[in-house]
């Protein structure tokens, strides 16, 4: 955040800044969904809604499951959220008393800390590295877990480094923490951004796995609706109430206007959209990767998913936040330094989102290249 608020300073001075480090698509929100969104506003749609979501669009995204991806889920089990963000705050709001503790991916989502902290809960952080393609095994589980352990937060693929976790690696996990009668969430917000998975990731829903995970998801990536607030999770049965419950008492609902314009996201020109959008990504992350490696980086991996890639910058001889703040004052390129994610190896790593034009990752990793080798005193 840092970044992009010197960033916009810059941009305010006349200067054009080259932006990597925004966690956004750049694209506008599809036009399909614009326009229902205004049908729904003609149409009245102005009031409250049921707490956990309009019954089209539950049904909806069960649709979604069964059709794309051959799961079977009840829509009774999904509730729409504002954004993955609430669903965390949801279900951590009724998943933890004071003082549990809950494991998460360093590096991994910063926010996830602070939705744990706000309801008393304690945050241990997994250390992930390349060695383990940046998630979690059962082993590294095993080492954090204590008595007051109660669930596991995973993300696939992740956000800062876009790996996906193998089958393997969930089942087992999965199957330590159920032996515990704890919970494994998943969130899966990046799910549909996702490029050429190999055969042994969970290349659709953790769900196929285990039904009863619990899964957070959103409108805010693939289907391109960051600003509408809108996203949801698949909980098993046992949580349902509680968390109608939570939603009614918290924020009553999500917002109407945003659930219609949802809807339309399912429909094939919704589809078509956000297909459009994933290969324009992957071509992004093919250039970025290709960048920064000709740029003299070390990418450790080529990530299968998400926005972004998580490049090892310390051959340059400089900490993450140096690298970061020396990138944007002398060469206006925004990166964020792994600082932000976590502690683990972080000073070693920057983030490179790829939510910029093809033309600005070709001129960026041009530059990022002078940088590096200025930064090695190699010119
Ligand atoms: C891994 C991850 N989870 C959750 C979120 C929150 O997303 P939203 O609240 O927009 O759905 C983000 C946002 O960047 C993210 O990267």
């Amino acid at each position: 955040m840092e970044v992009l608020k010197r960033a916009r300073e810059i941009e305010r001075e006349g200067r054009r800044v080259i932006h990597f480090e925004v966690g956004e698509p750049d694209f506008p929100t599809a036009s399909v969904i614009v326009e229902a969104a205004k049908r729904a506003l003609d149409d009245g749609h102005t009031g409250y809604t049921e707490a956990l979501g309009i019954p089209e669009l539950r049904n909806a995204i069960a649709d979604d499951y069964r059709l794309r991806f051959g799961i079977n889920i009840e829509s009774r089990r999904i509730a729409v959220t504002s954004g993955a963000s609430g669903a965390l705050n949801l279900l951590f709001s009724v998943l933890l008393n004071p003082g549990d503790k809950v494991l998460m991916s360093d590096p991994g989502y910063p926010c996830n800390e602070a939705f744990v902290r706000v309801v008393g809960g304690e945050p241990i952080r997994m250390p992930v590295d390349e060695s383990t393609g940046y998630q979690p095994t059962v082993e590294i589980v095993k080492e954090r877990w204590t008595a007051d352990t109660v669930g596991v937060v995973l993300a696939t693929p992740s956000n800062p480094t876009g790996s996906m976790i193998q089958k393997e690696q969930l089942e087992s996990i999965n199957d330590f923490v159920a032996e515990r009668e704890a919970f494994v969430l998943v969130d899966e917000i990046y799910q549909g951004l996702v490029y050429e998975p190999d055969l042994d990731a969970v290349a659709t829903s953790s769900l196929a796995i285990d039904p009863e995970l619990i899964v957070v998801n959103s409108f805010s990536k693939y289907f391109g609706m960051t600003g509408w607030r809108l996203g949801w999770c698949v909980v098993p049965n046992s949580l349902i109430e509680a968390l109608e419950r939570a939603a009614q008492n918290l924020y009553i609902a999500p917002s109407i206007v945003a659930q219609y314009a949802a809807l339309a996201a399912y429909s094939p020109e919704g589809f078509g959209v956000s297909e459009e959008r994933r290969t324009r990504f992957q071509r992004r992350r093919d250039l970025m990767y290709r960048g920064l490696c000709d740029a003299g980086l070390e990418v450790p991996l080529k990530p299968e998913g998400a926005i972004y890639l998580y490049a090892n910058i310390s051959s340059c001889g400089l900490d993450s936040e140096t690298f970061s703040s020396r990138l944007i004052e002398e060469y206006q390129v925004a990166v964020t330094p792994g600082t932000d994610f976590g502690s683990h190896r972080a000073h070693e790593y920057v983030r490179f989102a790829y939510t910029a034009a093809e033309d600005d990752i070709r001129r960026g990793s041009e530059i990022i290249g002078r940088a590096v080798r200025r930064f090695r005193n190699e010119i």
